[in-house]
């Protein structure tokens, strides 16, 4: 049996990986390595308690010697890496957890697989999930590519930036058997309620002030999480050793064409007069050094993996708008939680 080790599993996207690696490859043992920070929650993942295949491990990455014990006790196959500091917001506000996190926590991460696996590297792999940010912003023309330079703008991609290079690094000077993915924005269901999307709907529930910032003119290329995931599987499976592959959803959308979108579909659902919700929409003080645009070239995992998105946006918002309805325990609880601090000290002023 294969033991694969996902970190960040209790998380929006690590979560979603680890169901469906572990629905899908009932020969793998995987194992779900999480700190349980504030982006955390077993919730998430709370119907694959009990499987044969599963199992959870509280740890943090930035513990070195934990997690040389780790590697040294379960002799894990492979690794796909997903624990980081995820929100933008939080890196301008304090910036040190994301260069613990980010970039010792994955270099502890690469040092104790090199370890283990220096004998003999057949077999292994050691998947670094990463995002679209570290390219930097675009102007209104253009796509990210594999071969785009590196132009990190926020403490949040300048960290994951450095932790690309260092994968890389490992790769080129001991060998280590990488592969590496850059996707552009995820949502779908469990996503932390500080990103765009579910803070929105959260406060589309609520009749509270949808915040934009700036003029709302920032462009994202939004793609369905269980799409992520799909890509991810592919690419840990069928990636040759040392390649990137791009991901993304071929679907741009400046923050007020979304929010729109959003506010009707939700007055839809709530029984609201249309352009009632979209009423809350205010904007507040721009983000400090905000990306003006992100998009995706995704053309090569789709010519060398086969790799398309199984469903459009207004499909997958709606799955996503129907998710936080009906889980408004999992809301609940997380507002219960040091979530409303952030919030209030976030937008307070702005
Ligand atoms: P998330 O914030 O929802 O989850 C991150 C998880 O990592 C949480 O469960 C948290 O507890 C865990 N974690 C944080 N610090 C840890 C530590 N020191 N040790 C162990 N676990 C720790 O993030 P997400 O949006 O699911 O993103 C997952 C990964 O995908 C990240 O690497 C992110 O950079 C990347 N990514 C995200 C997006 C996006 O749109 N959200 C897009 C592209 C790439
Ligand atoms: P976010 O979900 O934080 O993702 P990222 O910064 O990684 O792209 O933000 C998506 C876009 O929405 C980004 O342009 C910032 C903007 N935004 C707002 O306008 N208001 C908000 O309250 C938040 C959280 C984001």
């Amino acid at each position: 049996m294969k033991k694969i080790l996902i970190t960040g599993g209790a998380g929006f996207i690590g979560s979603h990986v680890v169901r469906l690696m572990v629905n899908k490859y009932s020969e793998y043992q995987i194992y779900n390595l999480d700190a349980l920070t504030y982006a955390g929650n077993l919730e998430n993942v709370v119907d694959l308690e009990g499987k044969n295949n599963y199992t959870f491990v509280k740890g943090d990455i930035t513990d070195k010697s934990f997690i040389d014990n780790l590697f040294k006790q379960e002799q894990f196959d492979g690794v796909i890496h997903l624990a980081a500091e995820s929100h933008v917001d939080r890196s301008i506000l304090n910036p040190m957890d994301f260069i613990y996190t980010n970039i010792v926590g994955t270099v502890n991460l690469l040092n104790a697989a090199k370890e283990t696996w220096k004998a003999n590297y057949a077999g292994k792999r050691f998947y670094h999930v990463s995002t679209d940010e570290v390219y930097g912003s675009l102007g209104k023309e253009g796509l990210f590519t594999e071969t785009t330079s590196y132009d990190p703008k926020s403490p949040y991609s300048a960290s994951k930036a450095s932790s690309d290079h260092l994968v890389r690094a490992y790769h080129n000077t001991y060998g280590l058997p990488v592969v590496l993915s850059n996707c552009s924005n995820n949502y779908g269901p469990n996503q932390f309620p500080e990103k765009l999307i579910p803070l929105s709907i959260n406060n589309i529930i609520n009749k509270k002030p949808i915040p934009i910032y700036g003029k709302g003119e920032n462009i994202r290329d939004w793609l369905f999480v269980v799409d992520h995931a799909r890509a991810i599987d592919l690419i840990y499976h069928k990636g040759p050793i040392g390649e990137t592959y791009n991901i993304g959803g071929h679907n741009e959308l400046t923050n007020l064409e979304l929010i729109y979108t959003l506010c009707d579909l939700m007055d839809e659902k709530l029984g609201r007069e249309k352009g009632e919700s979209a009423k809350l929409i205010t904007f507040v003080t721009d983000r400090a050094g905000h990306d003006l645009r992100y998009a995706i070239d995704a053309s090569k995992i789709q010519k060398e993996l086969a790799w398309v998105p199984s469903l459009q946006f207004p499909e997958g918002l709606e799955k996503t708008v129907d998710w936080y309805l009906s889980n408004t325990k999992w809301i609940e609880n997380i507002l219960s939680g040091d979530y409303e601090k952030y919030y209030e000290n976030q937008y307070k002023n702005r």
